[in-house]
């Protein structure tokens, strides 16, 4: 074994080898990433600019106005992130396509070194043995094409289509599992319905619902690009999910909980696997764009799998002023240093879920992670226990569901790098790597969660 796996000494956790026995022998075992929040090199090779350069350069928009210019500088470093991983001993990476390097203008002339870059990456972890699960919008969108409509216009997802086909056409020899649209959930609703993401339009349902109809057609327009470039590839959306309580047992705030659970869980998973909308607030149906009744055999033409990220679980009462949901806050339990809190069987039951109610052929977790400030000690160490920990229960979790029947395929922590958390920025408290990133000198240190989730794969895949 490498010096890695003997600087974490898998005594100090017995719950190791029990925890690695739970999972098939041929489980996938990832770290994610996403381009804006790791590449840098924003004005290198080309690059076009997208709405999170022109959100994040915009004073007060993010945590000390902090941008994800330079980041991790990945997109100069990618071959040591790369052995980074290959150290760790991870079998699968999940990382995203600018959009912006590969069409500066959003549509039109394709930038080949753009293209290039990805072309060098894909090949690297392929000689590594890693294998690339590509996600195509992580929430990049060129600027170009927010000042044509953005997500409110129909375009973007024909544009959406264009740029997957060039991508597929690229890529899709080597790269044969592609995820389409990252968290439409976040865009719509942070992004367009309260502006506390890119490209920060506060308007409400009337813009969310708007915006989410345009993502789900981007995500058909893809899977068809996948389907006839790639024939061999697997496809599938990676949504962000959470199961809802209410905040306290009276009829109202069951009520609220229906409703959190219709707009966050339902709304984008329901349109992929059943053609429809969930019918719970009939207001919403009112929002969506005319003909979009049309797009919904596109929108479910089938996939391979459904992409989980899971974080938390969602508290909710029902706000008396307007009769929706309204977040709730609950004191004296668990939270990682972002503040949420750490609820591992939120993931087992969501997973039992899809399964059980939406037989969902293939599942992944696509991002699971924590954040906790914190870097190396004085002997260069960072000693994470608490990550260990909140990793330890969420892939417990897992193996429970995969024991009660869920078809859960594999399990991406997010992230491998400390990185630029969007709006966060690069605050202490939003670190979620299992690599420490020092943000001055670029240097990376693999914290002990690298270590233990490295110790975890190896005896999990022992022949590997
Ligand atoms: C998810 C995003 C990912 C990361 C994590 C913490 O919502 O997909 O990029 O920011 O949250």
């Amino acid at each position: 074994m490498s010096s890695l796996s003997r600087e974490y000494s898998p005594t100090a956790d017995e719950s190791l080898r029990r925890l690695s026995g739970l999972f098939p022998a041929d489980f996938n075992f990832g770290t994610a990433t996403a381009a804006y929040q790791i590449e840098g090199a924003a004005h290198e090779d080309g690059r076009g600019e997208s709405i999170w350069d022109r959100f994040s350069g915009t004073p007060g928009k993010t945590f000390e106005g902090h941008t994800g210019e330079v980041a991790c500088d990945h997109y100069h470093r990618y071959l040591d992130d790369i052995d980074l991983m290959s150290r760790l001993g991870v079998n699968s990476y999940r990382l995203s396509i600018a959009w912006p390097r590969i069409l500066p203008n959003g549509t039109g002339t394709v930038n080949q070194k753009g293209l290039d870059f990805y072309n060098r990456l894909i090949d690297a972890l392929l000689e590594r043995s890693i294998e690339p699960y590509v996600t195509l919008h992580h929430w990049d969108l060129p600027q170009a094409l927010e000042d044509r409509g953005g997500w409110y216009s129909r375009d973007t997802a024909e544009a959406f289509g264009e740029f997957a086909a060039i991508v597929l056409g690229a890529l899709g020899d080597r790269v044969h599992r592609w995820i389409t649209v990252n968290e439409p959930w976040v865009v719509a609703w942070i992004g367009h319905g309260e502006g506390r993401h890119a490209p920060g339009k506060a308007d409400g349902p009337t813009g969310a619902i708007k915006a989410g109809h345009h993502l789900l057609l981007a995500h058909a327009r893809a899977v068809d690009a996948v389907r006839s470039l790639s024939p061999k590839s697997r496809v599938g959306i990676t949504l962000d999910m959470s199961p809802v309580f209410p905040f306290t047992d009276s009829a109202e705030d069951a009520r609220a909980a229906t409703l959190m659970d219709a707009t966050k869980n339902r709304w984008f998973l329901e349109p992929v696997l059943w053609a429809q909308y969930p019918t719970d607030i009939p207001a919403y149906l009112d929002l969506l764009p005319e003909g979009a009744g049309d797009d919904m055999s596109a929108i479910a033409a089938p996939t391979d799998f459904v992409g989980v990220n899971y974080y938390s679980r969602a508290i909710v009462g029902l706000d008396p002023a307007t009769q929706m949901p309204q977040v709730k806050h609950l004191e004296n339990v668990e939270r990682t240093g972002s503040g949420w809190e750490v609820y591992a069987d939120g993931l087992r039951d969501l997973l039992i879920r899809l399964q059980e109610e939406y037989r969902v052929p293939s599942l992944l977790v696509t991002e699971n992670g924590a954040a906790y400030a914190g870097g190396p000690d004085g002997s260069g160490h960072v000693r994470d226990g608490k990550r260990i920990d909140y990793l330890a229960k969420h892939l417990n979790a897992a193996a429970e569901a995969i024991d009660r029947g869920a078809k859960l395929d594999g399990y991406f922590v997010w992230s491998l790098l400390d990185n630029f958390e969007w709006a966060s920025g690069y605050d202490d408290n939003t670190r979620f790597g299992i690599v420490h990133v020092d943000f001055d000198t670029q240097d990376r240190t693999i914290k002990d969660s690298g270590h233990w989730y490295s110790q975890l794969i190896t005896t999990a895949r022992p022949s590997a």
